[in-house]
């Protein structure tokens, strides 16, 4: 959020987008979506040491983890307390691995990349603060650059400073630097993702800004007087963190009795378990913005494979030929697995 006002307060193109991108999203009344929308994601590693160079599950687990919770396939949804069950929401928005890369070329989507920075320092006082760790984590140098992000979402996850977890750019920010940057320790489910933020939601409330959502609490530090903007989300007075556990439901403030906080939502601030739910209302601000700023996405040729070739004619004949020869004639042991044509089984 501090970098989201210095950029209102000093870049005037800044300010009219997001101006923009606010009365497009308050003023739109999109019908509700049916389709998912898949969208593409590459996953930028900067490491310094080895074992900051994580490994492919973890990234996959992340992935997994927004799917699930984007999904709301998350089983600790159970957790969420009565009266705010009706207001959970399937956003049917799902992510994956892009398997094209920008030149059209099949891709794991993970890039790495070795720094020579030990930790990407955050200077939480500083109002300059992400601009500085966007200077040095999203250009080569130190960092990596971000495919377009009109085809990609770009994550990076690496080693951050004082205490940040992960910070995003909101739809209106410039190409350079747009997308999500997450502490690698709280990225995925496994590997070197360490408790209380092993679930991957760092990534899930990171993404909820890069689509837009606010924190619930409306960023007004406990004055009530703010808001996210949206309408099935009780006003907050402020942010709730790990000493909010969901035991403490009803845990009111504002005046928003009996039921309280809905601090139990993505956007708020508590641990990865005591996190559940997007609401019909946060899904709306997402729709628009899919709908809006980020429309180019459901374009995106990232998740279409590239064509493996098909085998010359000569070749095909020939193993058509080899395979008559040698399976299923009279004397010759049955298979004991069977061949699909892609895959045993
Ligand atoms: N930008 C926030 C931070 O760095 C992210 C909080 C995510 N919360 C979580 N439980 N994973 O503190
Ligand atoms: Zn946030
Ligand atoms: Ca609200």
């Amino acid at each position: 959020m501090p970098h989201h006002y210095f950029l209102a307060d000093t870049d005037p193109t800044y300010r009219d987008n997001r101006r923009m991108i606010e009365s497009m999203t308050k003023t739109v009344r999109l019908a509700t979506r049916t389709k998912i929308i898949r969208i593409p994601v590459v996953v930028h590693v900067l490491f310094h040491t080895d074992d900051e160079n994580i490994e492919v599950s973890q990234i996959e687990s992340q992935i997994a983890a927004l799917n699930r919770d984007y999904r709301l396939h998350n089983t600790d949804r159970s957790q969420i307390p009565a009266p705010f069950r009706p207001f959970a929401t399937d956003t049917l928005i799902e992510f994956g691995l892009a398997v094209r890369d920008p030149e059209g070329n099949a891709t794991t989507a993970i890039t790495r990349t070795r720094t020579s920075k030990a930790v990407f320092p955050y200077d939480p006082s500083d109002p300059l603060a992400t601009k500085k760790l966007d200077d040095m984590i999203k250009f080569s140098g130190f960092g990596k650059a971000a495919w377009p992000r009109d085809s990609y979402l770009n994550l990076w996850t690496c080693s951050l400073g004082g205490g940040l977890l992960g910070y995003a750019q909101f739809p209106g920010g410039a190409a350079a630097t747009d997308g999500v940057v997450i502490q690698n320790r709280a990225f995925g489910t496994n590997g070197i993702a360490a408790p209380p933020y092993n679930l991957g939601r760092t990534a899930v409330h990171e993404v909820g800004h890069w689509l837009n959502l606010l924190h619930i609490w409306g960023d007004d530090d406990g004055a009530c007087s703010l808001s996210d903007d949206v309408s099935d989300t009780p006003n907050q007075a402020g942010s709730n963190g790990s000493d909010v556990r969901i035991s403490d439901f009803p845990h009111i403030t504002c005046n928003n009795g009996p039921h309280g906080d809905m601090f139990m939502n993505y956007m708020d601030y508590v641990d990865d378990d005591t996190m559940f739910m997007f609401t019909a209302g946060q899904l709306k601000r997402m729709n628009a913005t899919l709908a809006g700023p980020r429309a180019s996405l459901s374009q995106s040729a990232g998740l279409t494979p590239v064509d493996t070739p098909a085998l010359a004619p000569e070749t095909v004949a020939l193993a058509t030929a080899l395979v008559r020869s040698t399976v299923g004639d009279e004397h010759g042991d049955p298979p004991t697995r069977e061949f699909d044509g892609v895959r045993w089984v």
